[in-house]
């Protein structure tokens, strides 16, 4: 008889006590949430040694020790309700489940009919329901990317074949040998670095006038460059939503200019695309369902884990998306321009079901949900800044218009290096986390309000803290 047969490896011995591993990790997560809101939200953390391979196999329960040993003590509570950092979102308690889900299930979303698994259709059905949400129209149809940056590039690649299409060219195929022309006013440092990936080069992007006092495009300028390109076509990115200042270009003026001349729309719309959900702000996006393409984050305030965004494209323009991600070099996938699935549609092959965080986020709170949080974290922002105003100590650097609050020193020239000392100090202590930013020149902080779980005690703790440490 072979001894080996009757031998349980350490993997059969892993799937054997799962349950019980589970149960204690399912206990462990449950623990670190009831705690989110007093475990450290920032830490200057150490350099740690990295680990060494062993020949054998430790097996899962010692894996699991040993993240408890190493890592712990070194996470931060970054979905916490204290964590003002970036423009990232917490983890709603659907999104959380749907994220589980992903890895237990280990779907492929590639196809929607031969591919054996509905996943994709998951991701489609995901799409219609953001789309609701948004309040935009089903003539656009989406996919999901990693990130925003992701869906910046994915919106851009697609807006590049366009160019080539108007110029006779495929440039999906032929490469490019022209430059093109880029126009946009504040763009998101993941919009021009997609410029650099995608070859078009981010030294050719003309940058337009802002209002006086503003991030927002002047529309007059933006004109007068159209003008002067001669119906030579061009790709005009806007920002739904700036990092500083969350302002908002001008949609029904850039849908009105789109009538007149030639050019691909695309908004970088990561977090301000959920302004939709409230009704005193949805106003400033009037106009967006007229653009050609769309970035909408759903990491950032629709607060489903990392890494989930979508990118939005018009239907219209599903030849040229496939042009742009077709496998056309590998018979095995078939015809891509036969097959409308999202192996052709966006830049991965293979992808993890990333729509179902989403999915169950969007199905368990809908849009009574999503207008609560949306409006209390623009609350937030606001309380915030009024804090801001009445301190002797700082003073903001911009109006605050939604839901981030740019502010620093109340000196004449804040110097970065103080900037970062009292990052620094405010990390040590660990009770909030915010992020460092230049505005017109001067240094300064930023706090963002997009997390579902922040209360008004959170953002009283923040100015508690800033007066501590500064
Ligand atoms: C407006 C905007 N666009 C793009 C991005 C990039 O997002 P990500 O880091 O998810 O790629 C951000 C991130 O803050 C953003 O605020």
């Amino acid at each position: 008889m072979d001894s080996t047969a009757l031998k349980e490896t350490v993997l059969e011995k892993d799937s054997r006590i799962l349950p019980e591993i589970m149960d204690r990790v399912v206990q462990y997560a449950l623990d670190y949430l009831r705690k989110i809101d007093d475990f450290p939200v920032g830490r200057n953390a150490p350099v740690i040694p990295h680990d060494s391979l062993s020949d054998d196999s430790m097996g899962l329960k010692q894996a699991f020790g040993r993240f408890i040993d190493q890592y712990e003590q070194l996470m931060v509570a970054s979905s916490g309700p204290r964590y003002f950092g970036f423009v990232t979102g917490g983890v709603t308690p659907a999104a959380l489940m749907g994220d589980w889900l992903t890895s237990v299930f280990d779907q492929n979303p590639q196809g929607f009919q031969d591919h054996g698994d509905i996943s994709a259709n998951i991701e489609r059905n995901t799409i219609t329901l953001l789309l609701e949400l948004l309040r935009l129209p089903e003539s656009f149809t989406g996919g999901f990317v990693t990130g925003a940056t992701m869906a910046n590039f994915s919106s851009l690649a697609v807006a590049r074949q366009w160019v080539g299409e108007q110029m006779g060219k495929d440039i999906a195929r032929e490469g490019m040998d022209q430059k093109l022309h880029i126009l946009s006013a504040t763009p998101h440092s993941s919009s021009v670095k997609s410029l650099a990936m995608l070859g078009i080069g981010s030294n050719n992007l003309i940058k337009i006038k802002v209002l006086e006092n503003r991030e927002a495009m002047d529309i007059n300028d933006l004109e007068q460059r159209l003008t002067a390109l001669k119906g030579q076509p061009a790709i005009v990115i806007s920002s739904a939503g700036t990092v500083n200042t969350v302002d908002f270009d001008d949609m029904q003026a850039i849908s009105t200019l789109r009538e007149k001349y030639n050019f691909w729309w695309h908004i970088d719309a990561a977090f301000g695309g959920f302004v939709a959900c409230s009704s005193n702000f949805s106003h400033l996006l009037k106009g967006w369902e007229h653009a050609d393409s769309i970035t909408v984050d759903c990491h950032k305030w629709l607060n489903t884990p990392y890494d989930g965004a979508v990118f939005l494209v018009k239907k219209d323009h599903a030849t040229l998306q496939v042009q742009t991600f077709q496998n056309s070099n590998a018979p095995y996938l078939g015809d891509p321009l036969a097959k409308c699935s999202y192996l052709n549609f966006l830049p991965e092959n293979s992808r993890r079901l990333r729509a179902l965080p989403a999915w169950f986020t969007l199905m368990a709170y809908g849009r009574e949900g999503y207008r609560e949080i949306v409006d209390n974290n623009i609350k937030h922002a606001q309380e915030f800044a009024r804090l801001i105003r009445q301190s002797s100590r700082f003073r903001l650097l911009a109006d605050v218009r939604v839901n981030v609050v740019a502010f620093t020193l109340n000196e004449q020239q804040v110097e970065a290096e103080k900037v970062n000392n009292i990052l620094k100090k405010l990390n040590e202590r660990g009770k909030v986390f915010i992020t460092p930013t230049i505005m017109n020149g001067n240094a300064g902080f930023r706090a963002a309000f997009v997390n579902w779980r922040t209360k008004m005690a959170d953002v009283e703790l923040l100015m508690n803290e800033l007066d501590v440490v500064s």
